[in-house]
């Protein structure tokens, strides 16, 4: 089942137009919420991010984010959605191709359900990452659908056999291609601020309020590419990849080569929000 503006329907009989702006331009916004035992994980904050989006690229949502949140309900549920994610994408909608908006835009609204587990073996593991130059636009805030820059860089990732690409904008590490980045140095951890240059990560904002019960010290300041190579641990952080310890980066051993004590106590954190949604009745 495919949520469409207001109704669901069967993938057969959703239609988008070729002249969708988001099919052309990537005239849109979107947003990847976890569901774990049939409950959204961050629900609130993953609207809250939505409008800010839109707001900043002068869309308007078709409805008021309450009523989307009781529209999603509606899917996970048609869908039988327990363990797994939902896309949602908000487009500018149908008009003749021409790049200023359109006049009365009608925006096209999509989400539908997948049904995926955690990725356990790289969260326990960790991961290999490269380094690669952030290579793109200067509104990074923005959960814009014009991904061009990260899968470019994300490829490349792959092509090096590794998991993730972590980005360079000048000798500043940013964040990585779909996930923000930690590092942790003498128990202090340091991610990227949020401005521009990142998506402010839920994920992300999850494990700073983490790392502050567990008397950990955060510091929102960026870091370069010396600090990245030579952290005790390094961590990329996302709604799919949740906290997953990059043990690798250019094939070069970071820390002790497997994940640290900083990220296994966090992720001991992360997982009791996660236990408490998988342990409540639904
Ligand atoms: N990506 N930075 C980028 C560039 C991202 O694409 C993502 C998420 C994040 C982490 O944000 P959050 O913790 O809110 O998921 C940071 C999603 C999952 C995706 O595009 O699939």
């Amino acid at each position: 089942m495919i949520l469409l503006q207001d109704g669901l329907f069967h993938r057969s009989e959703v239609h988008i137009d070729i002249e969708d702006r988001g099919y052309q331009f990537g005239d849109g916004v979107y947003e990847v919420i976890r569901v774990y035992n049939g409950q959204f994980f961050g629900m609130a904050e993953h609207m809250e991010r939505l409008e800010r989006s839109a707001r900043e690229i002068q869309l308007q949502l078709p409805y008021p984010t309450d009523l989307l949140q009781e529209r999603l309900n509606d899917l996970i549920n048609a869908t039988k959605l327990k363990d797994g994610q939902v896309y949602l994408q908000v487009t500018r909608g149908v008009f003749e191709r021409m790049h200023h908006f359109p006049v009365n835009p009608k925006s096209t609204l999509v989400a539908y359900t997948k049904e995926t587990g955690r990725p356990l073996d790289k969260i326990n593991q960790g991961i290999s990452a490269i380094t690669t130059e952030d290579i793109r636009w200067l509104r990074c805030d923005i959960k814009s659908l014009n991904l061009l820059g990260n899968v470019l860089c994300k490829q490349r990732a792959k092509e090096a056999n590794c998991d993730e690409a972590i980005l360079l904008r000048g000798n500043t590490v940013t964040e990585g291609s779909s996930t923000n980045v930690f590092i942790v140095k003498d128990r202090t951890l340091y991610t990227h601020p949020a401005n521009n240059y990142i998506l402010n990560g839920i994920t992300r904002n999850v494990i700073i309020e983490i790392a502050k019960t567990q008397q950990l010290a955060v510091k929102e300041e960026s870091f370069d590419k010396v600090a990245l190579m030579s952290a005790d641990e390094v961590m990329v952080t996302s709604t799919t990849m949740e906290i997953t310890p990059v043990t690798t980066i250019d094939d070069l051993q970071i820390g002790s080569g497997s994940p640290g004590p900083i990220t296994k106590q966090i992720q001991v954190k992360f997982d009791e929000k996660v236990e408490k949604l998988l342990t409540a009745a639904n």
